[in-house]
C-alpha cells in the first residue's frame, strides 16, 4: 500500500478571477508503513495536498495513485469508496458534527458499512478510553472543548482500522501530554 503523486497540480477555481494554483507539480512516494511530516508555511497547499491523497477531491491534472487506486480521474462515488475504505482523517477544522453525540460522531464511519449498534459501541469503547472521551460519551458534540473536539475526530478517523491515517495539524489544541499520546495511537 503506497501513495504515490505524480506533477500533481491544485487549481481552485479555474478560470475565474478568484483563481488559485494551490499545488504546482508535486511528486512523492510514501512507502507502506511509514510515517510522514509534512511541514510549510501557512497557505502552502498542505490541506490540500493531503485532501488529494484523502480522496476528498481528484487533482486538476497530474497522477494520484492511493493504495493501487489511480484515483485522479474517478467520478465522485468512486472517490468517495475510496476514502471510506482507505483513508482515516483528521480534519484541520474537525469536521464534528455538532447536534450529534460524541459517540455518534465517532461511530459515523461504521454505518455505510451496515455494522449493527451494537458492535459499532463495541468498536468505539476501547477508542473513548484510550482517548479519554468516555465521561463525554453521550454528550453532543457542541457542547465539549476544543481538545476534546480534536480527540472525537481522532477516535472517528480510527475507527474502521484505515491502512492510511491522514492528519492534518491532529495536535493543535491538544496539550503536551495528550499530543504525545496521540502521536503513540497513531504510530
Ligand atoms: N476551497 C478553496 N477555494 C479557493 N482557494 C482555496 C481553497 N482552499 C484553499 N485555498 C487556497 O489555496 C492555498 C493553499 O491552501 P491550504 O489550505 O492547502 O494551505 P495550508 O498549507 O494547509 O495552510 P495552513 O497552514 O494555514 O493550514 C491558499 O492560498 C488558500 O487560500
Ligand atoms: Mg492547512
Amino acid at each position: 500500500m503506497t501513495i504515490e503523486l505524480q506533477e500533481v497540480c491544485k487549481v481552485y477555481n479555474h478560470g475565474l478571477a478568484n483563481e488559485v494554483t494551490a499545488l504546482r507539480a508535486v511528486s512523492l512516494t510514501i512507502a507502506a508503513g511509514s510515517m510522514v511530516c509534512l511541514r510549510g508555511p501557512s497557505g502552502s497547499g498542505k490541506s490540500t495536498l493531503l485532501a488529494i491523497i484523502g480522496c476528498v477531491f481528484p487533482p486538476t491534472s497530474g497522477r494520484a495513485v492511493i493504495g493501487g487506486q489511480q484515483i485522479s480521474r474517478l467520478p465522485d462515488h468512486f472517490l468517495g469508496r475510496c476514502r471510506r475504505e482507505m483513508i482515516g482523517f483528521i480534519f484541520q477544522r474537525f469536521n464534528v458534527l455538532p447536534q450529534l453525540t460524541v459517540l455518534e460522531n465517532i461511530t459515523l464511519p461504521l454505518l455505510p458499512l451496515g455494522i449493527a449498534p451494537k458492535h459499532r459501541l463495541q468498536r468505539a469503547m476501547p477508542l473513548l478510553a484510550k482517548l479519554g472521551l468516555e465521561h463525554r460519551r453521550d454528550f453532543p458534540a457542541g457542547q465539549i472543548s476544543g481538545g476534546e473536539l480534536q480527540r472525537v475526530a481522532i477516535a472517528r478517523a480510527l475507527i474502521n482500522d484505515p491502512p492510511f491515517l491522514l492528519a492534518d495539524e491532529p495536535t493543535a489544541h491538544l496539550d503536551t501530554q495528550r499530543s504525545l499520546e496521540f502521536m503513540q495511537i497513531a504510530g
